[in-house]
């Protein structure tokens, strides 16, 4: 094998792999007829037929919510923006807490403070990385109302253990499912089993309409009131006799027509590319799991893993280098773009813990915090959450190398360059000590 090219060798490959890109002739046409009908968005904020939007958005609820085997599906703008609806939705306000993920994207624990609550940082798990339910259990005080859960990376959480504490205390369950479409817990889908789910369609993400996220509900009271949050609920309330009024004041969350006839599309194609995505994953987790040190993703029992990312956990006491200095190299090895986007494709874990962010190290959203309702104490310290903080600093790395349109001779590369860096790491420790010395 020649010298590692993070020292000066020759990489593995520079040839940038092909854009995983899920639209094609179908999404053209339907985005064309809509074009052509002058009808890009049918929603009005009153109490009207419009005020459900209009026929290709319609239809898209409909197909999710047979493809889903759920009552009421709503398509917003976002998963950001189904978070937040969510949260008004579940009657969280001030005073309250929400158990949260430290161990995701950042609108994952911003929802709860767009409603005056509180988030609470719960630990995740150390093999699946999602909230580990007996911290869950350890945070919850007379305050707590709901438990937000993410099913991170493409695996559920333990629904099980979940469900059960929320009966437990009386709490409510929404599950973002924003990197988990038709992923599975005990055959049914992720969404279904809390109280309420999201997924998101923004353009990361394994089907997509550019920006756009969807609603998912079995509770009728839930589906009524993140309709009305979706769309100006307050100008619609007294036109729909509408009697529960907390929290019913509405945002413009709608989703365009165009969007939606891209979604319909793209729902038809998800369960081919996630069959593609998941084998792509089981074959590099097979042959990189034979790296003693590398440990591959863990498929618990009952679940199905879609892989949003596939995550590994490094062993440096095993390897004899630290995690970021094997990532640099393989990022030395491999393009680590795929054309225009710009999120590297192996990095360094998920998110640094969310709770080190300023926004919660200066409690900056004071209506929150010092609410004369709120009479908890939150901690955000650093250690809050040590398993978190252990998988983002030391154990966790993930990569993206298993997308649908990754063919066998690019996986074949992707393999070449874990053996060749795994098998130089020894030429990487002098390149580390130096790094170590730049830095004191
Ligand atoms: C776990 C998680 N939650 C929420 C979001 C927000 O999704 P959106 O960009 O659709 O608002 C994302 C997006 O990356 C996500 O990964």
């Amino acid at each position: 094998m020649s010298d590692l090219a993070l020292l000066g060798g020759t990489p593995v490959r520079t040839k940038i792999f092909s854009q995983s890109n899920t639209i094609g002739e179908e999404e053209k046409i339907a985005v064309m007829k809509v074009l052509d009908s002058g009808n890009l968005s049918q929603y009005v904020g009153s109490w009207n037929k419009d005020f459900k939007g209009g026929p290709m958005v319609q239809q898209f609820e409909n197909d999710w919510a047979e493809a889903f085997g759920v009552k009421y599906c709503h398509a917003v703008n976002s998963n950001t923006s189904g978070l937040y609806a969510c949260i008004g939705a579940c009657d969280i306000g001030p005073g309250d807490e929400v158990i949260v993920s430290p161990y995701t994207m950042t609108a994952g624990a911003i929802a709860p403070l767009i409603y005056g609550a509180v988030p609470v940082f719960a630990d995740i798990d150390e093999d699946i990385f999602c909230l580990d339910p007996k911290s869950i259990e350890a945070n919850i005080t007379p305050r707590t109302k709901a438990i937000l859960i993410v099913h991170i990376c493409g695996h559920p959480t333990d629904m099980d253990a979940v469900m059960a504490i929320a009966k437990k205390h009386n709490l409510k369950v929404i599950e973002d499912c924003a990197q988990s479409p038709m992923s599975t817990y005990k055959g049914k889908f992720v969404g279904t089993i809390g109280d309420v789910g999201i997924f998101s369609l923004n353009y990361h993400k394994h089907i997509h309409t550019g920006e756009g996220g969807m609603i998912v509900t079995n509770d009728p009271v839930i589906a009524e009131k993140v309709e009305l949050i979706r769309n100006h609920g307050e100008a619609v309330v007294e036109g729909k006799k509408t009697k529960d009024l907390w929290n019913t004041f509405g945002f413009n969350y709608r989703m365009t027509e165009m969007e939606a006839a891209v979604g319909i599309e793209q729902l038809k194609k998800l369960p081919g590319l996630l069959d593609r995505r998941i084998a792509n994953a089981n074959y590099l987790s097979r042959i990189l799991g034979e790296l003693n040190g590398i440990i591959p993703p863990v498929v618990k029992e009952g679940c199905r893993h879609v892989y949003y990312q596939q995550t590994f956990k490094f062993k440096k006491d095993i390897i004899g280098v630290h995690r970021n200095t094997f990532i640099d190299a393989m990022k030395a090895e491999l393009p680590t773009m795929v054309l225009r986007e710009s999120t590297p494709i192996i990095g360094c874990g998920f998110a640094p813990p969310l709770y080190l962010q300023p926004i919660y190290q200066q409690r900056l959203h004071k209506c929150s915090f010092n609410c004369p309702r709120y009479d908890g104490s939150v901690s955000y310290e650093k250690g809050l959450c040590p398993v978190t903080e252990r998988m983002f600093f030391e154990e966790v790395f993930t990569h993206e190398y298993m997308r649908p349109s990754f063919s066998k001779r690019d996986l074949e590369d992707v393999v070449n360059a874990y053996e060749k860096v795994y098998t130089n790491v020894n030429n990487l420790k002098a390149y580390e000590a130096k790094k170590d010395e730049a830095l004191v």
